[in-house]
C-alpha cells in the first residue's frame, strides 16, 4: 500500500501538457521533493519524441527495460525517425483511445506514462509522482499501468471526484483486469472501459507496488466525502485554492466579477479543520509557492505544500524557453496579466490563461487558426439516438458539435486546450496548407499568484532551476 505520510513538504504540481515533464520532475526530486510527471497525452508524447529522433537518446535507453520488447521494437519502427522529421513535414497521427480501448491506443498510452516515470526516476532514490485528470477518465487505466510498471510513487489526480482511483490502484497492483465507470452525455445505461494489464503488456511481474494516491480537491465537503469510505479513501489530499495555475475548481456560487473574470467568495474557503478531521496528510496549492507560504501551511497542519507556477517558469519546465522567457519578461517589467477565464476550457472548469501576444489569448491568433478538433483529449462520450456512443468537444468545429447534439453558447469563447498546450510544450501541430505548412499557436498558464515568481526573479535575475527553488522553499522554512 502507498503510504503518503512519508512524501516530502514540496510537491511540484503536475502540469500538462509536458510542461512537467520527466526532465523537470527528475531535478525536483533529487533535490528533495516529489517531482510529478504530468500523464496528460503520454500516447502522442511519445511517439513525437521518437520522431524528433530522440536526442540524447533518453526514450530508447528506458525502453531497453520495458517488459515487452516486441511492442517495443514495432513502436520503434514506426515512430522512431534518427534525424527528425524533415522540416515541412507533420507528425504521424496515433490510434485515439475511445470507450472501446483498442490495443494498439491502450498500449501506446502504457508506453508514454511507463516513459515518463522511468526517466523521471532514473539515477536517484527520490519519489516521482504522476498527475492525471479525473476529466480525462478514457485514458485513467492505461496511463496508471505504464506509470506502475515504471514504479510511480504516488499518483495525484484532480478535476473532478476521483472515487474510484483507490479500488483502480489496488487491482492494478494485482494485475487485475479493472472496469471504470465512464460519463456519458445522455447516457440511457451504463457505460464502462476495461482494461486486461496481462492483455495488452507482454512479460509483466507478478503484481506491482501501489503508489499512494492523491486526491486533489478544492473543497472540504469533498474531502471528507472521499475520506468516508474504504472503497472511495484516498491516502491524503492536495487542497487546491481558486489562485492556481491551469484548471480551477468551479466557484460554489457562480459569479463573475467587473473584469470579466470568474469570480471566488467565502463559501470557496476551505475549512482545513475539517481536512484534517479526515486524519489524512494534506498539502496546501494554490499560491503557497514561497518559504513563508510553505511555514504558514504547516502551521495550520499541512504536511506541505503543492506548486506549480515558479516551477513552471524554472529553467528544466518543458515550456519552450522563448515562452518561459516571455513570461519572466512580462513578469520583470510588470505587464503579466493572468485572467481566470470561466469560456476557455472546454471541460467548463475555469482555467487560468496568461495574457500573451502571440498565443490564443489574443483574439486576433484566434481568429486566425483554422477550428478543428484532431487532437481530442478533451472529447466527450455522449449517446447518439440509436445508443451508439460519440466524442464532441465544445472546441471543435461548431457545425461538427452542433450536429453532434451540442448548443452554439457552448462553443462561445472556447479554446483548443489540446492544441494550445502542446504548442507551449514544443511539439505543434503542423498541418499542410496551400500556404505551406500551418502551426498551431501556443496557450500559456500559469497561476494568478506570482509573488514567489517575483522573488525568485530578484534572487535569480538570468533564472532558476527546480532544484534553487525546493532548496529556497525548504531551506527558508526550516523543513
Ligand atoms: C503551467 C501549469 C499547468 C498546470 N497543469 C495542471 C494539470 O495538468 N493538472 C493539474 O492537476 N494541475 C495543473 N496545474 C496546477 C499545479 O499542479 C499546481 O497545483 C498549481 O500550479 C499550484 O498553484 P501555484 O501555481 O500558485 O503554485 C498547472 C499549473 C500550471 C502553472
Amino acid at each position: 500500500m502507498g503510504r503518503a505520510d512519508t512524501l516530502p513538504p514540496v510537491i511540484q504540481g503536475g502540469m500538462g501538457v509536458a510542461v512537467s515533464h520527466w526532465r523537470l520532475a527528475r531535478t525536483v526530486s533529487q533535490a528533495g521533493g516529489l517531482g510529478v510527471v504530468s500523464g496528460v497525452g503520454p500516447d502522442l508524447l511519445v511517439a513525437r519524441m521518437l520522431q524528433d529522433g530522440d536526442p540524447g537518446g533518453h526514450v530508447r535507453r528506458v525502453l531497453a527495460s520495458y517488459p515487452d520488447q516486441p511492442y517495443v521494437q514495432a513502436t520503434l519502427q514506426r515512430f522512431f525517425r534518427p534525424d527528425g522529421l524533415p522540416p515541412g513535414q507533420p507528425y504521424r497521427p496515433i490510434p485515439k483511445l475511445d470507450l472501446h480501448q483498442k490495443p494498439d491506443a491502450v498500449r501506446l498510452t502504457v508506453l508514454g506514462t511507463y516513459v515518463q516515470v522511468a526517466l523521471a526516476k532514473e539515477g536517484h532514490d527520490g519519489p516521482i509522482g504522476i498527475n492525471l485528470l479525473e476529466k480525462v477518465q478514457i485514458w485513467t487505466p492505461a496511463a496508471l499501468l505504464g506509470a506502475m510498471i515504471a514504479g510511480v510513487d504516488a499518483v495525484l489526480v484532480g478535476a473532478g471526484v476521483p472515487s474510484h482511483l483507490p479500488r483502480l490502484l489496488t487491482s492494478l497492483s494485482r494485475l487485475e483486469p479493472v472496469t471504470l465507470p465512464i460519463d456519458v452525455a445522455g447516457a440511457s445505461t451504463e457505460h464502462t472501459i476495461t482494461l486486461d494489464p496481462g492483455a495488452v503488456v507482454d512479460g509483466l511481474p507478478p503484481s506491482l507496488s501501489r503508489p499512494a494516491f492523491l486526491a486533489i480537491v478544492s473543497a472540504h465537503v469533498l474531502a471528507s466525502y472521499l475520506a468516508r469510505s474504504d472503497d472511495t479513501r484516498p491516502d491524503g489530499f492536495v487542497i487546491e485554492g481558486p489562485t492556481a495555475g491551469g484548471h480551477n475548481a468551479p466557484p460554489r456560487r457562480p459569479a463573475v466579477d467587473e473584469t470579466g473574470q470568474v469570480a471566488y467568495g467565502p463559501r470557496d474557503v476551505v475549512d482545513l479543520g475539517k481536512v484534517a478531521a479526515t486524519g489524512l496528510p494534506f498539502w496546501l496549492a494554490g499560491g503557497y509557492g514561497t518559504p513563508e507560504r510553505l511555514a504558514d501551511a504547516r502551521s495550520q497542519g499541512a504536511a506541505g505544500v503543492q506548486v506549480g507556477t515558479v516551477f513552471a517558469l524554472s529553467a528544466e519546465s518543458g515550456m519552450r524557453p522563448e515562452l518561459r522567457n516571455q513570461l519572466l519578461a512580462s513578469l520583470a517589467d510588470g505587464t503579466l496579466d493572468v485572467r481566470t477565464d470561466g469560456r476557455a476550457s472546454p471541460t467548463g472548469f475555469p482555467f487560468k490563461v496568461a495574457q500573451e501576444p502571440g498565443t490564443v489569448a489574443e483574439p486576433a491568433v484566434v481568429q486566425a487558426r483554422e477550428r478543428i478538433c484532431d487532437l481530442g483529449y478533451l472529447r466527450t462520450p455522449y449517446e447518439r439516438d440509436d445508443g451508439s456512443v460519440g466524442y464532441r468537444c465544445p472546441s471543435e468545429p461548431i457545425d461538427a458539435y452542433v450536429k453532434k447534439g451540442g448548443t452554439v453558447e457552448n462553443t462561445e469563447g472556447r479554446l483548443c486546450l489540446c492544441n494550445g498546450l502542446l504548442a507551449t510544450a514544443g511539439h505543434p501541430q503542423r498541418r499542410p496548407a496551400s500556404s505551406g505548412l500551418t502551426e498551431e499557436p501556443p496557450l500559456l498558464t500559469l497561476g494568478q499568484d506570482v509573488d514567489g515568481a517575483r522573488t525568485l526573479l530578484s534572487l535569480y535575475p538570468d533564472g532558476w532551476s527546480a532544484a534553487d527553488v525546493v532548496a529556497w522553499l525548504l531551506d527558508g522554512a526550516r523543513v
